[in-house]
C-alpha cells in the first residue's frame, strides 16, 4: 500500500533532537524523504538519520546554523542536491521547527537575546518559507508547517516575553502566508505545542516544570511523538482544506 507522503521531499529544521527529531521520524514513516537539519549536534542528527534508515525510510543530515542568513543559504543549497539531486530543486514539505528560548525578566533581556531568539525563531522561517514557496508554486502542491508555541496565543507565565513575541510573529506569518499561497495548492499552518519534554523546556524536578505541569489540564508534559502526530496530519494530502490554522497541542494549557 502506498504511504501518504511517498515521493515527497520534506525538510525539518532543528531535527537532531527534541520535537524536530520526532517530526522527521514520523514524516519518514509516512513515506517522505527527509532532510534532517541540525546546527551543532552532528552525531545526534546522524543517529536520527540512521534510525530512520533502519526502519526502511529515507533521510539525510545537513548541518546549517539557521541563526545566520549564511546558514539559511547553505541549507537551501543542500535542498537542490538532496538525495542525489533526484528532486531537481523541488521541496514539498517545509517544517520550520528550530527554535530557542531565553528565560528571565524582560527588563534584563539584552539586544543579543533579542537577536538570538528573533533570528532563529522568526527570520529563518521567513527566509525558508519564501524560498520554499518559490519551489512549491510550480509544483502546485506544498505544505509549510511552522512550529509555534502555546505561548503564541497567550502569556500564562512570566519570564519569556521575547520568546512569546517570536511565537506570536510565527502565528502571524502563518496566517498571512496562507492567504497568499492557498491559491497554488500550498497550505501554511502551524502547530503550537504546550510544554513538551525536551532539552528546551525546564527540566523535570524544577519548580518551573511543576508549574507548567499544573497548567496543563491533562496533568503532564507532552511527548514529542504527540506533537509529531499533529504535524503528520497537517502534512498529509487529506489535510488540503486546513489552511492558515495554528493547531494548539497543549494538553489544555491555554483552554
Ligand atoms: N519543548 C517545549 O516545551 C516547546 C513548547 C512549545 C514550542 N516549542 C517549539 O518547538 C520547537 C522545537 O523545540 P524543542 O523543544 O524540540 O527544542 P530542543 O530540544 O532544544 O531542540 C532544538 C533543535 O533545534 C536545533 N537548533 C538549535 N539552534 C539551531 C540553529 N541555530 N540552527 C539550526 N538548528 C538549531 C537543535 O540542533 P542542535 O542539536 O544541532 O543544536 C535541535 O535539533 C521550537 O521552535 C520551540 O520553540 C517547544
Amino acid at each position: 500500500m502506498q504511504k501518504p507522503l511517498e515521493h515527497k521531499l520534506a525538510l525539518v529544521t532543528g531535527a537532531s533532537r527534541g520535537i524536530g527529531a520526532a517530526i522527521a521520524a514520523r514524516l519518514a514513516r509516512e513515506g517522505a524523504a527527509v532532510i534532517v537539519n541540525y546546527s551543532a549536534s552532528a552525531d545526534k542528527a546522524e543517529a536520527v538519520v540512521n534510525a530512520i534508515r533502519a526502519e526502511g525510510g529515507q533521510a539525510e543530515a545537513v548541518g546549517a546554523d539557521l541563526s545566520t542568513l549564511a546558514g539559511v543559504a547553505k541549507l537551501l543549497a543542500a535542498v537542490d542536491g538532496a538525495f542525489g539531486g533526484q528532486y531537481k530543486g523541488r521541496l514539498d514539505i517545509l517544517v520550520n521547527n528550530a527554535g530557542t528560548v531565553d528565560y528571565g525578566p524582560f527588563v534584563d533581556a539584552t539586544d543579543d537575546a533579542y537577536d538570538r531568539q528573533f533570528n532563529l525563531n522568526v527570520r529563518a522561517p521567513v527566509a525558508l518559507a519564501r524560498d520554499a514557496a518559490k519551489r512549491m508554486i510550480p509544483a502546485g502542491w506544498g505544505r509549510i508547517i511552522n512550529i509555534g508555541s502555546a505561548f503564541g496565543e497567550a502569556a500564562p507565565l512570566p519570564g519569556v516575553t521575547l520568546y512569546i513575541a517570536t511565537k506570536f510573529a510565527v502565528r502571524g506569518l502563518t496566517k498571512g502566508l496562507s492567504r497568499e499561497l492557498g491559491q497554488y495548492g500550498i497550505t501554511v499552518n502551524a502547530v503550537q505545542p504546550g510544554p513538551t519534554d525536551t532539552e528546551l523546556a525546564p527540566p523535570p524536578g524544577s519548580e518551573a516544570h511543576a508549574t507548567m505541569t499544573r497548567l496543563a489540564s491533562v496533568g503532564r508534559f507532552a511527548r514529542v511523538d504527540e506533537i509529531a502526530a499533529a504535524v503528520a496530519y497537517i502534512a498529509s494530502p487529506e489535510a488540503a482544506y486546513t489552511n492558515g490554522e495554528s493547531l494548539t497541542v497543549d494538553g489544555g494549557w491555554n483552554a
